[in-house]
């Protein structure tokens, strides 16, 4: 199965005619491979002019959905996206529970738990993010794990209450926040060992972020536990992963 790369652009670039230059580069590299299927997630304010122009060339994605009440898809919720929007432009993705969401915008387990549920009961691919914090990294790995349970549980509360079948839908990624931005991402081998351990507890794909860029990505490819990546600042410089995806 082709390894997806889900590229978070998070608050960048700055003009929409950057944004074009780096979404061209991806969609050469997307071109590059079929071992790679690459989805790009830009801010709202450049992704539905994206997914509009470059529709059928690349796949898109959203960095957030609104959770909240009311549901309907509009309302009086200033500043949020809702899940029918998305609908209404090409995005086949959701990244939602993020920690920079988590600790700036103060989102809760219960915040992602309604987001996830939103997002997949209105038929996206909805990319789950978990992940510890360094104090707990640095109690071993059987603490790690059991904090990955128990934010996995909350977040995804009001799926198990539901009935809707989330395999082939749901993805987690995995994403150490001491790893992310610092240019340290986790070791190849402990990042497989979490994947599988996240994939056995809710059966998902599980992807792997946190300084994945091209110089590394090779290392951790071999894990076959890794269905992909989620790619943060490397993302905004697409060229550089050319030859390591072959
Ligand atoms: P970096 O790749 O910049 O470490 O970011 C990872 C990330 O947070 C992707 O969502």
């Amino acid at each position: 199965m082709a390894k997806l790369l889900i590229f978070n652009w998070k608050m960048n670039p700055g003009t929409f005619k950057e944004a074009e230059k780096i979404l061209g580069e991806s969609i050469i590299l997307e071109e590059s491979s079929d071992k790679y299927e690459i989805a790009v997630c830009p801010p709202s304010l450049w992704l539905f002019d994206l997914s509009q122009k470059y529709a059928g060339k690349i796949t898109f994605g959203s960095q957030d959905v609104f959770g909240g009440d009311p549901l309907s898809g509009k309302g009086a919720s200033t500043g949020e996206i809702s899940a029918e929007m998305l609908k209404n432009s090409k995005v086949e993705y959701i990244i939602v529970g993020h920690s920079e969401r988590r600790r700036y915008e103060n989102e809760t387990d219960e915040m992602i738990s309604k987001k996830t549920e939103v997002g997949l009961k209105a038929g996206f691919k909805v990319i789950l993010c978990v992940g510890e914090d360094l104090n707990t990294h640095s109690q071993g790995p059987e603490a790690v794990k059991s904090f990955i349970k128990d934010q996995l549980e909350k977040d995804l509360e009001n799926i198990h209450n539901s009935k809707f079948i989330i395999h082939n839908s749901l993805i987690v990624a995995y994403e150490p926040i001491w790893a992310i931005g610092t240019g340290i991402p986790e070791n190849p081998e402990s990042a497989a060992l979490m994947a599988k351990y996240i994939k056995e507890a809710v059966g998902a794909q599980v992807l792997y972020g946190g300084s994945v860029d091209g110089k590394n990505i090779g290392n951790f490819i071999k894990y076959e536990e890794i269905d992909g990546f989620l790619i943060g600042g490397a993302s905004l410089s697409p060229a550089q992963f050319g030859g390591q995806l072959n």
